[in-house]
C-alpha cells in the first residue's frame, strides 16, 4: 500500500526525512534528483542508520609505488554511515561496499503531484 510521507519540497536535493509508517521507521533521501527509501534499521545491530551522516565515497589516492598520497571524494556515490558503529552503505544500492549481501531494506518510493509516496 502506498502512503504519502511528505510534500516534494520537504525533501530537497541532498535532503532526507525520517518517518514512522505502519510501525516501521523509514528514511527517504533525494540524491541527484532521485528518491531512495530504506528502513531505519541497520543490518549490523539495528542502529538508526537513516539518521547517520551522508558523505561522499572516500578513495585513497595511490602513487606508482602504491603509497597513499591523500584522498579523493566521489560525490556521485554517496554513503550513509550508521551512527552506532560506522558501517557504510551506498545510498544508491543500499549495499555495504565490502560485502554486498549486507544491505539496507529498501522500499518503493515515488513522487506525483508534488507529493512523495512510500509503498509498504
Ligand atoms: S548498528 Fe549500524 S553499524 Fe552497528
Amino acid at each position: 500500500m502506498r502512503h504519502c510521507v511528505a510534500k516534494s519540497g520537504e525533501i530537497p536535493e541532498g535532503g532526507r526525512i525520517v518517518v514512522d509508517l505502519a510501525g516501521t521507521t523509514i528514511g527517504v533521501f533525494r540524491v541527484e534528483g532521485r528518491l531512495y527509501a530504506y528502513e531505519n534499521t541497520c543490518p549490523h545491530q539495528g542502529g538508526p542508520v537513516c539518521q547517520g551522516l551522508l558523505i561522499p565515497r572516500v578513495e585513497e589516492k595511490l602513487n606508482a609505488a602504491m603509497r597513499m598520497e591523500g584522498f579523493r571524494f566521489d560525490e556521485s556515490d554517496p554513503r550513509l554511515v550508521c551512527p552506532w558503529h560506522g558501517f557504510e552503505f551506498s545510498l544508491k544500492t543500499g549495499c555495504h561496499p565490502g560485502k554486498a549481501e549486507i544491505r539496507l531494506t529498501p522500499f518503493a518510493v515515488s513522487e506525483e503531484g508534488g507529493q512523495v509516496y512510500v509503498g509498504i
